[in-house]
């Protein structure tokens, strides 16, 4: 009656731990009950939890640069890495360059990522919000595209306040979530200037030029100018407690506003850009990685619900290649070494370690951060995010106990690096399913290439409220 049949574990049901066993049939959980018939296959999950498989609704892959170059992660190693870490399903980006159009990038994105092992969807990145470029909307939202992507900084992506403004009405007027990276272009641009004029040009100046009030400006005015729409909006990537503030007070006055942050903010700092030589560069993001004391204060707005969402922000840029932090020498100034970090594997690990093994959220609340509320942002809830009948079989079984050193080996990426070398964490994936397959057993990935679903998404932004609970 069952392809698979899970016994023997914990598992999050009902945001709850039970002892229920699980029965998958066609992709999809088909039943949970507290004794289920043998399947085709049986796993005996004893010891293990049984959680929701990773939703990572914040990646960068195999994404085109301005320069004609890519993000040097492609959807296969992207895949492997994701489903390494429990993760089966990704939002990556599809970008639009200053006079280009989106059709033709989002028909190019939606070609590569058909060689991805995790289901899949997009953001569209607006750049460019010309009465033109915002007629092909529609044709995006067709083919499933559910949300938009506004940058207020980097020089080939930043809105001024009326693009801007422009982005919200058009995602109001089509039901999309707008995910906004809030930081101040002018303020960090005066910095930056700055401090190159001083022959400040090291990485670790990269958190200089773009310290936390142009976060929270930026974010501040992100809220407001939503509000003036009415139009939803999740701030990415947030880094510090005061820019979580200012979400928080926005919630506080019923604003549908969301926010993210990622395990750069709970687990790297500023200092670590202060390596010598150009190794700095392996840790610079943006907004930047804060400090210590810093990863206790954003823990507290994760524990109080204002940040409600974990994503890895993965942007595959390598140390050693020539296509990646050292595209422009290794004496290059922080100002044109490219941003992000990779992090598709390490995420759930770093979460859990830092989360549950550490005894700041509960195993639920673990699930609902990785997983839950980046579907329902996402709009891929129910059927993503979930164990429950009818959602898909996307599970992690996930060891709570294993104590894992972190090395670039284990993120099986195609990046030449982990920001998280060395670091130990408690609770590991042992077994990552997808849509009923076993796709990841004891570290070895046996997905095909191709075999990730593209996932059509409308985020239903009147049940959005969900999110927040
Ligand atoms: O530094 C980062 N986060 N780079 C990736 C692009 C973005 O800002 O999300
Ligand atoms: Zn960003
Ligand atoms: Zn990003």
């Amino acid at each position: 009656m069952f392809d698979l049949t899970i016994r023997g574990g914990l598992a999050v049901v009902d945001d709850a731990l039970a002892a229920v066993e699980i029965g998958i049939r066609d992709g999809r959980i088909a039943t949970i009950a507290e004794h289920v018939e043998d399947g085709d296959v049986i796993i005996q999950a004893d010891g293990l939890l049984v959680l929701p498989g990773g939703v990572d609704t914040h990646c960068h892959i195999e994404e085109p640069l301005p320069d004609g170059g890519f993000q040097e992660e492609s959807w296969v190693t992207g895949s492997r890495s994701a489903l390494a870490g429990g993760t089966t399903t990704v939002v990556a980006h599809t970008p639009q360059f200053k006079g280009g159009g989106l059709l033709e990038q989002h028909r190019a994105a939606r070609a590569r990522a058909s060689q991805a092992m995790v289901d899949h969807g997009f953001h569209q990145i607006i750049a460019d919000p010309t009465e033109a470029v915002m007629a092909e909307i529609p044709a995006l939202v067709a083919d499933g595209v559910g949300s938009l992507k506004a940058f207020l900084t980097y020089d080939s992506l930043h809105l001024n306040d009326a693009q801007f403004l422009r982005v919200l009405q058009a995602a109001k007027q089509h039901g999309l979530m707008v995910h906004v990276h809030c930081e101040n272009y002018d303020a960090i641009n005066l910095a930056t200037r700055a401090l190159l004029a001083a022959g400040c040009t090291a990485p670790k100046y990269h958190a200089t030029s773009r310290p936390p009030v142009v976060e929270r400006e930026a974010t501040h005015r992100a809220i407001a100018l939503a509000e003036f729409i009415g139009q939803p909006i999740q701030v990415f990537h947030v880094s510090c407690a005061e820019v979580a503030a200012e979400i928080a007070a926005a919630q506080a006055r019923g604003l549908p506003v969301w926010g993210e942050t990622c395990p750069q903010y709970l687990t790297l700092t500023a200092d670590d850009m202060d390596r010598p030589g150009f190794e700095g560069a392996k840790f610079m993001c943006s907004p930047a990685p804060r400090s210590a004391a810093e990863h206790a204060r954003v823990w507290e707005m994760i524990q109080r619900g204002v940040l409600d969402v974990i994503t890895s922000d993965h942007c595959g840029f390598s140390f050693g290649g020539d296509r990646g932090k050292a595209r422009h020498g290794r004496d290059a100034a922080f100002d044109v070494v490219p941003n992000g970090i990779p992090g598709l594997a390490a995420r759930l690990p770093l979460v859990f370690s830092e989360g549950v093994s550490a005894g700041r959220i509960d195993v639920p609340h673990f699930a609902r951060l990785v997983a839950t509320n980046p579907a329902k942002i996402a709009g891929l809830y129910p059927r993503k995010g979930v164990i429950a009948v009818g959602s898909d079989a996307d599970l992690v079984l996930w060891d709570p106990g294993r104590q894992v050193t972190l090395t670039n080996d284990l993120m099986q990426h195609a990046i030449d690096y982990t920001p998280y070398e060395g670091m130990q964490v408690t609770g590991w994936p042992a077994i990552t399913i997808r849509r009923g397959e076993i796709v990841m057993q004891d570290g070895q990935v046996t997905a095909r290439p191709g075999s990730g679903a593209w996932l059509p998404r409308s985020p239903r932004l009147d049940t959005l409220a969900m999110a927040a609970d």
